[in-house]
């Protein structure tokens, strides 16, 4: 076990689930400290994503119908690839295995995987051949309901919930392109075989913003922004960029500025939040890697010690989305988007000849004469009618044409989707993993995890120097007034005080307060910081105001 992961679990983060009963790959609980980290951490998110965007947060349930994973394509495509061993039973996801044990990467189809294990005559550990590969969808199926009941699943993304209840999040925002949802809240992957620690969990937290706009304007009007941010970028070909992003976009690494907008922005929460910027990058999934919704897609990627894990995913699902579930809902899924200006068009219209229509299809003439007024399509020698389920070809001479110039106010579109997909779990860790620090203080190395004050899970601690009165009433009190102002913060008498900085260093708090004789004589106090461990004496009155000041700085 690393020495970070040792310190999590002892300390409160990250407990494994079930733990009493064996555990069971997949499932990780957040101890006290690691569930403020997390919580911390989606906060700051909420800032980022919601508050300062023209955004909107929901919350929709973790289970879903059958219908809404048939319409979303995850019913038939959201599968991995599995190997099982003839042996010993083993079951492994074949690319992972393939990485593993030969070091290249595979296609996650089932030919691909096939022909590799033949060409290498990959065995599994224990020496066994492999049955053939099959794929294994990922989402955990359930019935809801008693008896036969309703075949439903658990969610494997938030994002469909926001998809699903379009109609109304447009009416919400008066139909005015583009807008953003949000949803922050759990999914479930049935993960074949998570072997990476709390990198690949079977039940995890997103936070998902799905950015709507107009088709043809994929900008943002905050791209000025970040147009001269610098990031680290790993395109389709494998070529690396440290580049502006407004580069990027001029030499078309970054389709457009829109993508390239929430490449920006997702760098600056990361960075705020406490990723180190020399372990991060961001990568372009190959024309063969992306999800069977994204038109394009950009990992935000963090360096750890599991190697380079995906952190974010920030994809353009184009229409993808809210096209199929018009098509497997009947319902209309577009909005009317009016023109700055209403556009003159010339538009032909087909009026109906009834003399010469009347003899020929007589009962049906009324019928046949408005179906050719409201043709819309293709106009040759003939139109081709579908009436009462008949296909009719209804020669030209039925007809007459007539040209007009309408005034157009706009048209209905299909929006499209950009989509920040943040997994909060592995930012979490990460974060953690780049915290992690050890240095020298007083000849004595210390274990120091150096988050930022506003992630911390406990901000302030507060030392009384003797487990005594007057020492603990005063900790006592002063621990009542800075959780009252909102602050995080912990009481400790116990151990010397040098142990007890070196208890909170470990776990990243940035202030110890410390109550010492001078306290009960000149009404003062001493902060100490984590990382500089110098300390600051101050007015016990002004406590409260100087934290705060030091917390958002
Ligand atoms: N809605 C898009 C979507 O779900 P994704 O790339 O599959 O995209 C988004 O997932 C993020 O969720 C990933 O970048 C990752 O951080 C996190 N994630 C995905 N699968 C995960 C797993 N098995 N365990 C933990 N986090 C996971």
């Amino acid at each position: 076990m690393s020495e970070i992961t040792e310190m999590l679990i002892r300390r409160g983060f990250l407990w494994q689930s079930f733990e009493i009963y064996g555990g069971m790959a997949g499932f990780f609980d957040y101890g006290p400290l690691g569930n403020n980290t997390r919580r911390a951490i989606e906060n700051l998110w909420r800032k980022y994503f919601v508050v300062n965007e023209r955004a909107v947060e929901i919350d929709t349930p973790t289970i879903g119908i059958e219908e809404v994973f048939i319409a979303s394509g995850h019913a038939e495509s959201f599968t991995d690839v599995a190997i099982e061993c003839e042996n010993c039973g083993k079951i492994f996801r074949a690319d992972h295995y393939i990485k593993e044990k030969l070091g290249i990467e595979a296609d996650e189809t089932i030919e691909s995987v096939m022909e590799i294990l033949s060409e290498y005559d990959l065995k599994c550990e224990c020496g066994g051949d492999f049955k053939s590969p099959e794929n294994f969808n990922l989402m955990f199926s359930t019935t809801i309901g008693p008896g036969r009941g309703k075949k439903g699943y658990l969610r494997p993304e938030t994002a469909q919930g926001m998809f699903i209840n379009f109609k109304r999040l447009a009416d919400y925002f008066r139909n005015k392109l583009p807008f953003g949802v949000c949803q922050i809240g759990r999914a479930y992957r049935n993960e074949i075989s998570p072997r990476q620690g709390v990198i690949r969990l079977r039940e995890f937290n997103q936070a998902e913003l799905e950015y709507f706009v107009h088709p043809k304007e994929k900008k943002h009007p905050d791209f000025d922004k970040y147009r001269n941010f610098t990031v680290t970028l790993v395109d389709k070909f494998d070529q690396e960029h440290n580049i502006t992003l407004g580069e990027a976009v001029e030499r078309g690494i970054i389709a457009h500025e829109l993508l390239a907008y929430f490449i920006g922005k997702t760098a600056d929460f990361l960075l705020k939040a406490g990723i180190d910027e020399k372990r991060m990058r961001f990568r372009q999934h190959k024309d063969d890697e992306k999800a069977h919704y994204a038109v394009d897609c950009w990992d935000a990627e963090a360096y750890t010690s599991y190697g380079w894990i995906e952190i974010v995913g920030i994809a353009d699902r184009g229409d993808y989305d809210l096209s199929r579930h018009r098509r497997y809902s009947k319902e209309d899924l577009s909005v009317f988007v009016y023109y700055d200006e209403p556009v003159k068009v010339k538009v032909r219209r087909l009026i109906p000849n009834m003399k010469k229509l009347g003899p020929v299809f007589r009962e049906k003439t009324k019928k046949i004469a408005e179906m050719i007024e409201k043709y819309e399509g293709e106009v040759g020698d003939s139109i081709v009618l579908n009436v009462d389920g008949e296909e009719m070809r209804i020669d030209s001479s039925f007809f007459d044409f007539e040209e007009k110039e309408e005034l157009i106010h706009g048209e209905r579109v299909v929006p499209n989707v950009i989509e920040p997909s943040f997994g909060l779990d592995r930012i979490t860790y990460a974060i953690l993993e780049h915290a992690f620090d050890t240095d020298v203080v007083d000849g004595e190395t210390r274990r120091v995890l150096r988050l930022k004050r506003w992630i911390a899970p406990v901000q302030v601690a507060v030392l009384p120097l003797l487990s005594r009165e007057p020492f603990t009433s005063k900790a006592e009190e002063l621990t009542a007034k800075l959780k009252e102002a909102g602050i995080f913060t912990e009481k400790d008498d116990s151990g010397s005080i040098g142990r007890r900085y070196r208890r909170y260093d470990e776990i990243g708090t940035p202030f110890c307060v410390t109550i010492d004789h001078q306290t009960f004589e000149d009404s003062t106090i001493t902060i100490r910081d984590r990382d500089t461990t110098k300390q600051i004496r101050v007015e016990v009155e002004k406590l409260v105001d100087v934290l705060k000041e030091l917390l958002s700085s």
